[in-house]
């Protein structure tokens, strides 16, 4: 399914590697060869690889309304982990995948070409998009097929990104590395004196765990796995392991994302010092917010500047991970190594955004995230996914509270008993195809930083989160899930359709 040229441009890469027969590795503990890896080689300490950043990607062409862009998912290999090659698929053969910078009123169609030998979709995760390029699990590209996706950016600047959504497969091929930054600018960003260009660098964070020959090593969905997520041993920024970033004693603007199928991570630097919180999901925060951790759960993306003019050039300012020991308490550095003028500075004031009054809700509902032992299945309201079952028709236009709790305790299904309480039991909730606005924790206002525009929201342990959702996107089916992807492979995801007065799926904008 390569292209001749392809095939060609993966062979002069991976001299050694027949770029078309790459598959996913084979999973036999066997395989698993404990204490065989490299750990002593210069490339598996920590901050020795540079950060990537993944690459702009190009535009196959345009016009007056649109930017057309083409991609094909395909197998390759990716240095890693020292002496070893990682078979990935990647977009573009690229992991991350190249980014997408898009303009908030124009529209970007991609065609995306599957060159793997299994069935995939593309979602856009953030996107108010029309449902048929929603990449709804069922949606699927077969293998040697293509298919367009049309997002008409219609929605502020902010970080989204795009990955895998295949039907009780995602978390496999999000983990082999099918994922990518979607930026979305605006006048009103552009407008604001934050670091731009190359001080506006998008993060990555993923976990991995690899076998001694490098291959990425995904667990079966199952024990551990099936409770808490996949969880690897090894912390990766855009690909790389734990990198090192050289930066200038300026401000820098971090995208960052949690991209990792399951893990959640509390960051902080090792200097003691805040980060300035600018952004969230959906965009720019009302103002900036001074925070010392930042728990950042699978999915959600949060945006900081971080200013380094405190620190002399020779300092190494380490990211931290509160939440891990070992190789996941640090997620990479930044090296000062040299001094240069900043004009750049974050405003007190960053953007109006509009607080939707629970007044105005016409709904209330109740979404109890819960386990069911017995069949081994996540559950939403006691049931497992079903694809013809739709939970939720939301009325085009109108506002709903929706209630999402966790491990309520009485709950009937629950079996909370099975877990251990040293472990993570949240659940990122993530609608499709519409933003929210946090009403409440536990009865609680939200902080500050969490009063954005939102598409995922923690919902920890013995929680109940209410969050404000205005249906004011496009008519027609989508998804709400867990964003813990063996969670979301393993039954907690359901559907809610948005219909109109007049019944039809057309969109209404
Ligand atoms: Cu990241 Cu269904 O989404
Ligand atoms: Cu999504
Ligand atoms: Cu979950």
């Amino acid at each position: 399914m390569l292209t001749r040229r392809q095939f060609l441009k993966i062979g002069a890469q991976f001299s050694a590697v027949a770029g078309a027969a790459l598959i996913v590795p084979q999973i036999s503990l066997a395989e698993r060869i404990g204490g065989g890896r490299p750990e002593h080689s210069l490339m598996n300490r920590p901050f020795i690889a540079p950060l990537p950043v993944p690459r702009v990607l190009e535009p196959v062409g345009q016009d007056a309304t649109t930017d057309y862009y083409e991609m094909t998912m395909r197998a390759a290999r990716k240095a890693i982990v020292a002496g070893t090659q990682t078979p990935i698929w990647g977009f573009e053969g690229e992991f991350p995948g190249p980014t997408i910078v898009a303009r908030s009123g124009r529209q970007v169609v991609v065609r995306q070409t599957n060159a793997l030998d299994v069935p995939v979709t593309v979602h856009l995760h953030g996107g108010v998009v029309p449902t048929e390029s929603d990449g709804m699990p069922t949606d699927q590209i077969l293998p040697g097929m293509t298919r367009e996706y049309v997002y008409p950016n219609q929605q502020p600047a902010s970080t989204l990104w795009y990955h895998d959504h295949a039907m009780d497969e995602t978390g496999l091929h999000c983990y082999m590395g099918l994922c990518g930054f979607y930026l979305i600018q605006d006048d009103v960003e552009d407008a604001l004196p934050l670091p731009k260009g190359a001080y506006d660098i998008p993060l990555a964070i993923t976990d991995r765990t690899f076998y001694a020959d490098g291959s990425f090593d995904y667990p079966a969905i199952d024990g551990d796995t099936l409770l808490y997520g996949a969880m690897g041993d090894t912390i990766l920024v855009n690909g790389a392991r734990q990198p090192r970033l050289a930066v200038a004693n300026r401000k820098y603007r971090f995208r960052l994302l949690n991209a990792s199928n399951a893990r959640p991570y509390e960051l902080a630097l090792s200097t003691g010092t805040p980060m300035t919180q600018i952004g969230s999901d959906g965009g720019l925060l009302p103002a900036p917010v001074e925070r010392d951790t930042i728990r950042i759960d699978a999915a959600e993306r949060v945006e900081v500047v971080i200013d380094f003019s405190a620190y002399a050039v020779g300092t190494r300012v380490v990211l931290n991970n509160l939440l891990g020991v070992g190789g996941l308490s640090q997620i990479m550095c930044f090296d000062v190594v040299r001094e240069e003028a900043d004009d750049s500075s974050v405003p007190s004031q960053l953007r109006t955004i509009e607080r939707l009054d629970p007044a105005s809700a016409v709904q209330e509902r109740n979404f109890e995230f819960g386990f069911d032992g017995a069949n081994g299945l996540w559950t939403i309201n006691g049931m497992a996914y079903d694809h013809h079952r739709i939970d939720a028709t939301p009325l085009h236009g109108t506002t709903e509270i929706w209630r999402i709790s966790n491990g309520a305790p009485h709950h009937p299904g629950s079996n909370t008993g099975l877990f251990d309480p040293g472990k993570d039991h949240s659940h990122p909730f993530h609608l499709h195809g519409v933003f929210f606005q946090v009403l409440d924790r536990n009865g609680e206002p939200p902080p500050a930083w969490e009063q954005g525009w939102k598409d995922t929201v923690s919902v920890g342990s013995q929680e109940a989160v209410r969050i404000l959702v205005r249906f004011d996107g496009y008519a027609g089916t989508y998804m709400f899930h867990c964003h813990k992807l063996e969670h979301e492979d393993r039954g907690m995801m359901g559907h809610f359709q948005v219909v109109t007065d007049e019944g039809d799926h057309e969109p209404h904008h």
